[in-house]
């Protein structure tokens, strides 16, 4: 098959629930693939899967991102593209500062106890149901990330659900050959009504504070000791907080599969910090939550021999470049111990993922956890993948605890 006939079967509905035979076929086609020029292709010239070249684009900061050209007048592609995860530099730079202050090792360290506390009370919850089926999404994978940034950025945490359904027409846009007109009006619509909730949000925070990253943004843009507009720190607040916990509910759901078909890995994580950490690090290089991203060409180009013409786009497929078979070996493979790079399910470079250590902090406090307490836990149907594959993972994982471990 060629690229076009892989990307046409990528985009299926069996593509979407198993992509990576299509990522294999686009590696044995070579690191970068170029694209005939097609309208529905808009201008992306290439496909690129090899792990050394998409971490070479992905590095340089002169590969940009490339703005929708309706941007300005679509709600959603206006509170996109003025945030952080959106913006080129200078804009970039100035916006990741503001917020970088936040993710410190030592706030880090704050976090600690509050995972520690949600974690337990959604365990204690899990062992209530008994004998009884338990959809770990929703009752752990969802929740845990949920109300941990919900208490970290300062979100009441009984809006959680109103929120979420925001969040999910947002993500529904976002997917690749997701963008229908229905889904844009959907999206408009949820972005308007988010912005209106965080005016509300910072109207109160500068009212009546509290310990939150909202109370000190607010109150750092009102003594001018950040540079930032009410405007845009409302789009960084809505892409920090999306981008926050969709991805880490899939760390937890599309992981807890691999952990459990792995006994003796499962078995040993609890006792072993190390081999907790490297299999967080194994799971979202096996299974990225997020599985696009995109950059343009600063000039015309030329790369892994391809020619890219200066604001082309390149497709960088980073869950198929965790799976290069040349960085790699057995790629398919859930292997904790593998030496090897570190995976691009975090990306890399000047867009790296701001909140990897609060993710992986999150896996490493979690994951053993629950494997302690529920050390017979077994899945009982075959998961519900949410068919997105700008953001893929388990949407509902039926499972029985088992017999609890006596505490
Ligand atoms: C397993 C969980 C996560 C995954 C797989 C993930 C993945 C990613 C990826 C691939 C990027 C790079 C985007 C690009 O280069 O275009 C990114 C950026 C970002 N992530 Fe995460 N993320 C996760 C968790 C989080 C968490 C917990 C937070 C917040 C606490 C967060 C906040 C952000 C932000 C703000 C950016 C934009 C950074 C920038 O553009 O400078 N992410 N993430």
């Amino acid at each position: 098959m060629d690229a076009e006939q892989l990307l046409t079967r990528l985009y299926s509905d069996e593509g979407r629930q198993d992509p990576y035979p299509c990522y294999a076929g686009l590696h044995a086609l070579g690191p970068i693939t170029a694209l005939p020029s097609r309208p529905e292709h808009r201008a992306v010239a290439a496909v690129a899967v090899g792990y050394d070249l998409v971490d070479e684009v992905l590095r340089d900061p002169e590969w940009y991102k490339q703005p929708p050209p309706d941007w300005a007048e679509q709600e959603i592609l206006r509170t996109l593209q003025t945030s952080m995860m959106f913006v080129n530099p200078p804009d970039h730079g100035r916006m990741r500062r503001v917020f970088a202050g936040a993710f410190t090792p030592r706030r880090l360290g704050t976090l600690e106890p509050v995972i520690l506390r949600v974690a337990g009370e959604l365990l204690d919850r899990m062992a209530e149901a008994g004998s009884s089926a338990v959809d770990f999404v929703t009752d752990f994978a969802y929740p845990l990330p949920a109300r941990v940034m919900a208490e970290f950025i300062g979100i009441p945490e009984t809006d959680l659900s109103w929120y979420r359904e925001r969040v999910d027409r947002i993500d529904e846009y976002l997917d690749v050959a997701g963008k229908t007109p229905q889904r844009l009006t959907a999206a408009n619509t949820a972005a308007a009504e988010l912005r209106a909730f965080y005016a509300d949000l910072l109207a109160h925070r500068r009212r009546t504070p509290g310990e939150d990253l909202i109370s000190g943004l607010v109150g750092a843009v009102d003594t001018g000791g950040v540079e930032l507009t009410d405007d845009e720190l409302i789009s960084n607040l809505i892409v920090l907080f999306n981008a926050s916990f969709v991805t880490t509910v899939y760390m937890f759901s599309n992981g807890l599969p691999l952990l459990l078909a792995h006994p003796q890995v499962a078995a040993a994580l609890p006792g072993d910090p190390g081999l907790t950490g490297r299999s967080v690090d194994e799971i979202l290089r096996l299974e990225a939550p997020v599985h696009f991203l995109a950059r343009a060409a600063p000039r015309d180009s030329v790369l892994g021999g391809i020619q890219i013409a200066r604001d082309q786009n390149v497709l960088l497929v980073i869950a198929a470049a965790n799976r290069d078979p040349s960085r790699f070996p057995d790629p398919d493979r859930f292997d904790p111990h593998r030496s090897g790079p570190p995976s691009l399910a975090f990306g890399i470079g000047p867009h790296y993922c701001l909140g990897a250590a609060v993710s992986r902090l999150e896996g490493r406090l979690a994951l053993p956890r629950l494997l302690s307490r529920f050390p017979r836990m077994r899945i009982d149907e075959p998961p519900t993948y949410s068919g997105s594959l700008f953001l893929r993972g388990i949407d509902k994982l039926l499972v029985s605890t088992g017999r609890e471990e006596q505490r």
